[in-house]
């Protein structure tokens, strides 16, 4: 039985002040939801949303990280530096990073180990542009993304997977409930041929455009096991609905 979660991801939103009174209104509508809450604030907010949250049963994660463990990387973050914050989780992969800061799988495979390293679990985004899905290579491309960012990984413990199809990122445009369980089955199968049953235990979050009027179609999917969110996770409000709904699932 997976245990379902949530993340928000707040990409570059929010000053300290503001992430706190966010983090601290979702810390008090979700103290006992039946799934995980995970927020990520960006770096300069992550101390104190992580201090904001402790002993409640909200985690704290970073949107990013570096794979050395220290030295003369300026403006970047090692792996310790996000433990020591108080991080569980690091999104690594995010489409907007392989489109902006030019990551490829190289370098999320290299984060991924280096997140495992150092106790950290990743939530590894993969996820197929509009012109792939229009060329028929949405599961070509989602094949290599997921194969290329494990290889290398013994266990899947310890992993998280989100799908976030690039073209529904921030567009308002979600994938259907049967687009979205096609290549989360599609993700898992991959995971079964690399790792064998442990593809089992493995959490495939969805992401893009997820609000509280969409969510509860997706969950009752049966390879979607919650959803990475962007604009929705901004407004307490939202967020929380959409984790009231996750949390029905059984
Ligand atoms: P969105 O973003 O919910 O605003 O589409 C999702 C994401 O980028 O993780």
């Amino acid at each position: 039985m997976r245990t379902t979660m949530v993340a928000g991801n707040w990409k570059m939103h929010n000053t300290i002040q503001e992430s706190v009174a966010l983090a601290t209104a979702i810390k008090k509508e979700t103290a006992h939801a039946a799934c995980e809450v995970v927020l990520a604030p960006p770096f300069t907010a992550l101390y104190s949303v992580g201090a904001a949250i402790k002993g409640s049963n909200v985690s704290l994660a970073a949107q990013n990280i570096f794979y050395e463990d220290k030295g003369a990387y300026t403006g970047e973050i090692a792996p310790s530096m996000l433990k020591d914050a108080g991080c569980t989780y690091v999104i690594i992969g995010h489409s907007e990073r392989r489109k902006y800061f030019h990551e490829r799988d190289e370098d999320v495979n290299l984060k991924v180990k280096k997140v495992l390293a150092t106790g950290l679990k990743p939530i590894v985004c993969v996820g197929e542009t509009e012109e792939e899905r229009e060329k028929g290579v949405t599961e070509f491309v989602v094949g290599i993304q997921v194969k290329k960012a494990l290889h290398g990984i013994e266990s899947l413990d310890n992993i998280v997977i989100a799908y976030e199809p690039v073209w529904a990122i921030g567009t308002g445009k979600v994938a259907t409930p049967i687009e979205a369980e096609e290549v989360h089955r599609f993700i898992r199968g991959v995971l079964g041929d690399t790792h064998g049953s442990s593809n089992k235990n493995v959490r495939i979050l969805y992401g893009g455009s997820v609000t509280p009027d969409n969510i509860e179609e997706l969950i009752d999917m049966e390879d979607i096991d919650g959803a990475l969110v962007g604009g929705a996770s901004l407004k307490a409000e939202t967020f929380t609905g959409i984790i009231a709904k996750v949390a029905e699932k059984r």
